[in-house]
């Protein structure tokens, strides 16, 4: 076996070099356009951050264009950092625009908290997702309010029903409190800061990726606070990904409190999921993507010099359940690449060719325990479920990662997604999700299977990406 059998089948991943958030997601005429921060130069150090660009018309077969948004210009000299892409206009004038921060640092002497860094909102229009216009600057730190450090980054922007436009920038506050702007526009072009939202108590330093959710009517703010080690659930993560249910008929364009800290809910329990960005494609679905890895993590992504590092979660289509959680489920396309079915025994062992497939598991009574090739666990065990790298695995196939719990009542159902190197467990319809890498070595995968007759299947998953990283 070598490094290429990590290479992913159905998650997009950077053909070689550093991938991190996903940006500027958007279905236009058919077509989906995933953008995400790109540094095809990586592991050169300094090398800076651009938007990467895959398409795809079915969610399961992805083409990668390599870079689209370099950073080129004085504005963003050390990276074109996360943005979105909204979709403007009617009939022939439809198009799309690309938001996004220009990130620049001075040379000299600098904390880049309050001296020594810019921070520039800047707009990109296109008539297709391929072709891309002249890049103008919207905002610069002196468009923000007075009590903002020079971190405020990550646009969000959508227009609402009235025509009006609104954006969501992340900010980090004089006092290191982490909190959303609110800013508002007649265009689109010339912004005006509205608002701050703030939690009412301090929720970490600095918000990143803040993005509006609007799922029944119900809307939603997700963000990814850092400076969070401190909050038991954080599983001593430094930053975490979650989203914070608004009251019942607001909407962040009006919302004037502050925002329940205590609401605050993971999207993911796993080792490997921040930065997710969503959109609503043309059949009306709120898709998510997000990046499976971390900023500061101690374990590996790229072991054994790999030439590229991290890769994104598969697409998942949100809903809002009776109590407000949103469940997460793959994109129905995914099945499309179901090959085979194999057989998945309950209370047995499973051997299974290969390292890509689907596992759907229902109607789960206590107990519950899957086991990939004897190394990692999903086991539902005193009130909680855990993903974990056993004792009895090889210290490199986690390259560092150990075990994570989320605590629930009940188990009806797990579905798991193996792909290569990284798995994503969906439970109890999505309520509850884990996302990890991991770097196997076999070419099979063994699987065990512990609980009360279960419905167990099994399909081996097929390889979306054949002639995109081949
Ligand atoms: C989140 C983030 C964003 C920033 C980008 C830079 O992972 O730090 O806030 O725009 O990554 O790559």
């Amino acid at each position: 076996m070598t490094t290429d059998c990590w290479r992913m089948g159905f998650h997009i991943m950077p053909p070689t070099g550093w991938l991190n958030d996903p940006n500027g997601l958007c279905q236009f005429h058919g077509i989906y356009h995933v953008f995400h921060q790109y540094s095809p130069d990586w592991p050169a150090p300094g090398a800076p951050r651009g938007w990467g660009h895959a398409t795809s018309r079915d969610l399961i077969h992805w083409e990668h264009h390599g870079m689209a948004i370099r950073p080129d210009t004085p504005d963003e000299a050390q990276g074109s950092y996360s943005g979105c892409a909204v979709r403007v206009g009617t009939g022939a004038d439809e198009h799309l625009r690309f938001y996004y921060t220009g990130n620049v640092k001075e040379p000299g002497d600098f904390d880049y908290i309050h001296t020594g860094r810019r921070a520039a909102q800047l707009l990109i229009e296109s008539p297709d997702g391929f072709e891309l216009g002249e890049k103008r600057v919207l905002l610069r730190n002196e468009d923000y309010p007075a009590n903002c450090t020079l971190h405020v980054r990550d646009p969000k922007v959508w227009v609402d029903a009235d025509g009006t436009w609104w954006m969501l920038l992340g900010a980090r506050d004089v006092d290191d409190c982490g909190m959303v702007l609110v800013l508002s526009s007649a265009d689109g072009i010339a912004w005006t800061v509205v608002r701050e939202i703030y939690p009412c108590a301090p929720f970490g330093f600095m918000w990143e990726c803040p993005d509006r959710i609007e799922l029944d009517g119900h809307v939603y703010l997700s963000c990814c606070p850092q400076g969070m080690a401190a909050f038991p659930w954080a599983s001593g993560m430094r930053d975490v990904a979650g989203y914070f249910p608004l009251p019942e008929g607001a909407d962040l364009s009006t919302f004037d409190q502050a925002i329940p800290a205590e609401s605050f809910r993971l999207w993911d329990h796993g080792f490997d999921f921040y930065a997710p960005q969503t959109f609503t494609d043309e059949q009306g679905r709120t898709l998510l993507i997000g990046w499976m890895g971390m900023p500061e993590a101690p374990y590996e992504s790229a072991p054994d010099n790999l030439s590229w590092c991290h890769c994104l979660t598969v697409p998942r289509v949100l809903t809002r359940q009776a109590d407000g959680v949103i469940a997460q489920a793959p994109a129905p396309e995914l099945d499309g690449l179901h090959e085979q079915e194999e057989a998945l025994v309950a209370n047995d062992t499973s051997v299974l060719s290969g390292h890509r497939h689907d596992l759907v598991i229902e109607g789960i009574d206590d107990p519950f325990s899957l086991t990939l090739d004897d190394e990692l666990e999903i086991v539902f065990e005193d009130g909680s479920l855990t993903l974990r790298f056993t004792a009895r695995g090889t210290a490199s196939i986690g390259a560092g990662r150990t075990e994570r719990s989320c605590a629930v009542e009940n188990l009806s159902d797990v579905r798991v997604l193996v792909d290569s190197s990284a798995v994503e467990v969906f439970a109890n319809g999505g309520r509850i999700v884990f996302a990890t890498r991991w770097f196997p070595c076999a070419d099979t995968c063994i699987v065990r299977l512990v609980g009360s007759t279960p419905s167990a299947r099994a399909w081996r998953m097929g390889d979306g990406m054949r002639g995109t990283y081949a």
